[in-house]
Order: structure tokens, then C-alpha cells, then sequence
């Protein structure tokens, strides 16, 4: 059987589904997106996701295409005919369909809708993660309001394609002032020499990773003292350990930066629990 997305109030087979030359996600990247963790055919971190979901629309002034009790149906449908338990579901919405004009159209468009969900297998992905991640860090390029998730990732493609021409799976941005912002589709973390995890504060211009947010509340009731304090590549190199979460990588070790170990250049510990830890709440929250 192959997939089935939902695109623009159909269900279709993924391989027979296109949108319009002319929607302007397509033409201007104007338009937004967001991925959920799967765990037992429920969404990880449901309700942040679509609340960010609300914001990267507002902030773009595009409408809601419909109601989040309606967006919760078709993306459980999309997942039900998928026969996705464990895996992602992504959803975007563009501000639709008109002839090309850099300002809005003038009266609005329906919103384009796609919904798609992937399938993982989660031992595979637990004995992948285990094995941890190379990343490189590349100097910060995107514009300035990462804050807002749209599909204008090609400063992201670039990096992440430099990462792999480079042996490594992700890539951290580092700012004009030398600090890392994130990586190209995960936050960034590390276990500093005082065992203190830091990662970027939110009112840098980064992503307000969900993951991030959920594991912050993780790591409060585990006792590990956290500060958002930014740190560059080289504090980075001399870390206990370092981490990327997302809601592909939930929480995965980094191994080395740019080549140089983190640690004894295997995954650390911290990480380990921490990711079992998010898993735990995911399953038990996930809805
Ligand atoms: N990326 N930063 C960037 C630039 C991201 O693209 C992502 C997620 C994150 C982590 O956010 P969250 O924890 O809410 O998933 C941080 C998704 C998974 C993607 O582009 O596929």
C-alpha cells in the first residue's frame, strides 16, 4: 500500500498528490509548517506544537485553514490509513493559491493544506540514536525571525548538505558574535564542563523548539542545573557531552563538533537519559 496524504480536503495517494504552480508556498515559501513525534499513533507535545502552529500563522497573517478540532481529525485520519504508530506526521499550510504578486492577494485564498505521516522503526531509530551524531558549525545566514516555522529552509538545506558532504548530520549556526543558535532542524545543547546544560535562550533568533520546551521541564525535575547561557563552538569541543532535540531527533548525542570529540567522542550519559526520559512523557502525554 502506498501513502496517503491529505491535501486540500482529500485524501489522495501521496505519489498522485501536487499542489498548484502557483501557491505561494511554493513561489514565496509563504507558508508554515510543523512535524509531531508519533508514539502510539498519538502526537508528542500535541497541543505546543499547534500552539506555535497559531503564532508562525498569525505572524504571517495567514488565516487558520480550519478549526484545531478539525486539524486534529485529519491528521489522525492521515495517520490511521497510513498505519503509522510509531514515526512523524507533518502538516503545512500555505496562504494558497493566486497569481503571482509578492503582496497577499487581495481577497483571501483557501489555505493549501498537506498533511503527510512517516512510519519508523522505533528499535532501528533507539539503536541509531544510541550510536549518536557528527555535527559541523557554519556561520548563521537565515533571516531574522527563525522564531517563526516556515518552510523558507534553504539556509537549513545548504547546512545540512555541508554536514553530509562532510560526514556529519547536522549543522549548528554560529552567530556574528561566535555563539551557536541551533542546528539546521534541531536546538542545540551541551553538558558544560561544571555540569551545567545549556542551551540558547528563546529571545535569540532560533526556533522555540517544543522538544526543547518539554525537556527543559524534564531536566528541572531531574535536579540537573540548567542555564540558557549561549556557548560558542570551541565551549562546545570541551563539553562533558552535547545533544540536539527536536521532534526527529528528540534527543540525540553528539559525538564530535567539527571533527574534534565531545568527551571520549562516544554518546554520553546525560544524553542517554534524558532522551528515555523525554520517551517517557512523550508515551504518557502524547494525545
Ligand atoms: N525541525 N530548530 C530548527 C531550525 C528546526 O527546524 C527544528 C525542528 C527545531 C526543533 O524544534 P521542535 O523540538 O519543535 O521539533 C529547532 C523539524 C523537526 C523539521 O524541520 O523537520
Amino acid at each position: 500500500m502506498g501513502r496517503i496524504a491529505y491535501v486540500n480536503g482529500r485524501y489522495v495517494r501521496q505519489a498522485d498528490a501536487y499542489v498548484h504552480i502557483e501557491d505561494r508556498g511554493y513561489q514565496f515559501a509563504d507558508a508554515v509548517y510543523e512535524v509531531w513525534a508519533v508514539f502510539g499513533g498519538k502526537l508528542a507535545d500535541a497541543d505546543g506544537h499547534m500552539e506555535r502552529l497559531g503564532r508562525s500563522l498569525q505572524e504571517l497573517k495567514i488565516a487558520p485553514p480550519m478549526t484545531r478540532q478539525a486539524l486534529d481529525v485529519v491528521i489522525k485520519e492521515v495517520l490511521r490509513r497510513n498505519g503509522v504508530r510509531e514515526g512523524t506526521v507533518y502538516l503545512q499550510v500555505s496562504r494558497g493559491v493566486a497569481a503571482r504578486d509578492h503582496a497577499f492577494p487581495r481577497t483571501p485564498v483557501p489555505r493549501g493544506v498537506v498533511v503527510t505521516a512517516k512510519a519508523l522503526d522505533r528499535p532501528a531509530a533507539e539503536a541509531k540514536a544510541a550510536k549518536g551524531v557528527r555535527v559541523i558549525t557554519v556561520e548563521e545566514n537565515r533571516w531574522g525571525r527563525c522564531d517563526i516555522k516556515t518552510v523558507g529552509l534553504l539556509p537549513n538545506a545548504l547546512a545540512k548538505q555541508q554536514a553530509a558532504e562532510a560526514g556529519a548530520s547536522e549543522a549548528w549556526f554560529v552567530d556574528e558574535l561566535g555563539l551557536v543558535t541551533e542546528g539546521a532542524a534541531s536546538n542545540a545543547w551541551i553538558l558544560d564542563g561544571d555540569g551545567v546544560l545549556r542551551t540558547r535562550d528563546v529571545n535569540a533568533n532560533i526556533l522555540r523548539g517544543i522538544t526543547r520546551r518539554t525537556l527543559i521541564d524534564v531536566i528541572r525535575e531531574s535536579g540537573i542545573p540548567l542555564s540558557e547561557k549561549p556557548f560558542t563552538p570551541e565551549e562546545a569541543k570541551a563539553a562533558k557531552e552535547a545533544f540536539i532535540t527536536g521532534a526527529g531527533a528528540i534527543v540525540t548525542a553528539v559525538t564530535h563538533v567539527d571533527g574534534a570529540p565531545i568527551g571520549d567522542g562516544s554518546p554520553g550519559p546525560v544524553a542517554a537519559r534524558l532522551r528515555s526520559l523525554y520517551i517517557e512523557r512523550a508515551r504518557a502525554t502524547a494525545s
